[in-house]
């Protein structure tokens, strides 16, 4: 039987970052993205997966709504055979928004276990708060008659099956993703097993300070989807007065400075503030560029300081196609001015 073998060019385990939760589980500081969007088939990003894992990426940032996991599975599945050892693996895996009925999501926390052959999982996220679909590439303008805005009691709902999940050894930790502090201070408020992890879009145009410092207050880890900018993202969610953040000049010049590409600008200054980015690529070349980007070469202070100033508050996934039937804009999905939208007189409470 063959044996897994790392790649003569990876990158030593022990170089890699490693953030301690407060369930005390070590995540590594760096993972990589599967969401292929419209381009990348479930073989590419198995194959991606594949080499990630060669040359030293052990969290791998899965969910059952990019439609890959049976593919991803393989290759996880054959790395632990080949002897990967599994306390190596960090694996995460989403909730997806039409399983939020407590049968439903224990029934596809399961479900992502067997297709990602893992046994188990490090971390399973709610994707989305709220369980508002979209068909599978349906237009931004789209809205499912049953969305509805956040309510706090059928998200706990969820969040209680999941911590069963948890209690029966399946699941090791639990996070959220795209909430809000509103959305967060309730769920603090009221979990059992409170959520390790936030995975939030993050990236030098759209920092979200408050949230990230907010999540750091709580003993929660910041995750940071889009750390690239998704340049790549479906058209659905491009939209005027979006902005590039590789070609931002305080990133560029920086990039000019080290003699590398923007990209790893980008997931220098990720790291070195503290969110563990989960960059996307199809390219062996980035996917290794980008692992090591976090273990030499690294910003100083004032290039710290200076990628401050790219803050543009430019969030690119706007989740328009979550919005229910009345909503006003994408803005009513963030809670903008502080407060969670009601919905037939429901007070999140
Ligand atoms: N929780 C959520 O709701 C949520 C939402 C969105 C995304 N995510 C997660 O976050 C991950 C990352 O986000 P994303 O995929 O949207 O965008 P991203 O990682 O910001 O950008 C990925 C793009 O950057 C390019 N790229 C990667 N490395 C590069 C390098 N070194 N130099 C130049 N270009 C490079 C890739 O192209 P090549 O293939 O050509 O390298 C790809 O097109 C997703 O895959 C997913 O796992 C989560």
């Amino acid at each position: 039987m063959k044996t897994f073998q790392p790649a003569p060019d990876a990158v030593d385990q022990a170089l890699i970052p490693r953030k301690t939760l407060y369930t005390g589980a070590k995540m590594p500081g760096i993972g990589l993205g599967t969401f292929g969007s419209d381009h990348a088939d479930a073989a590419l990003v198995a194959n991606t997966v594949r080499e990630a894992l060669r040359m030293g990426y052990r969290y791998i940032d899965c969910a059952a709504c990019y439609g890959n996991e049976p593919e991803v599975g393989e290759v996880l599945g054959e790395a632990l055979k080949e002897g990967l050892p599994r306390s190596e693996l960090f694996i995460l895996s989403k909730l997806w928004n039409d399983k939020h009925e407590p049968e439903a999501a224990v029934a596809a926390c399961k479900k992502s276990i067997e297709d990602l052959q893992v046994g188990y999982l490090d971390m399973y996220l709610v994707h989305w708060p709220f369980p508002n679909y979209h068909e599978p590439g349906c237009s931004g303008d789209a809205r499912h008659p049953n969305s509805r805005p956040y309510i706090h009691e059928e998200f706990m709902t969820t969040w209680r099956a999941l911590e069963e999940l948890v209690d029966q050894g399946l699941v090791k930790a639990l996070g959220v993703s795209n909430v809000t502090i509103p959305k967060l201070s309730l769920i603090l408020r009221d979990a059992r097993i409170k959520p390790a992890v936030n995975e939030m879009e993050m990236h030098p145009t759209f920092q979200q300070g408050r949230l990230f410092q907010f999540c750091l207050d709580h003993g929660i880890q910041p995750i940071g989807y889009c750390p690239l900018g998704s340049p790549a993202r479906p058209d659905r969610d491009k939209a005027e007065g979006d902005l590039v953040d590789m070609d931002q000049e305080a990133v560029q010049a920086i990039a000019r400075a080290h003699g590398i590409h923007p990209a790893l600008v980008c997931l220098k200054w990720a790291a070195q503030r503290g969110q563990v980015p989960i960059p996307f690529t199809t390219k062996r070349r980035n996917a290794l560029a980008n692992l090591r980007a976090l273990t030499e070469d690294k910003l100083t202070a004032l290039e710290m300081e200076q990628m401050k100033g790219a803050e543009r508050n430019c969030r690119l996934i706007k989740g328009q196609v979550f919005l229910w039937e009345g909503a006003d804009t994408w803005q009513d999905l963030w809670d903008v001015d502080g407060t969670i939208p009601g919905w037939h007189g429901y007070e999140n409470k």
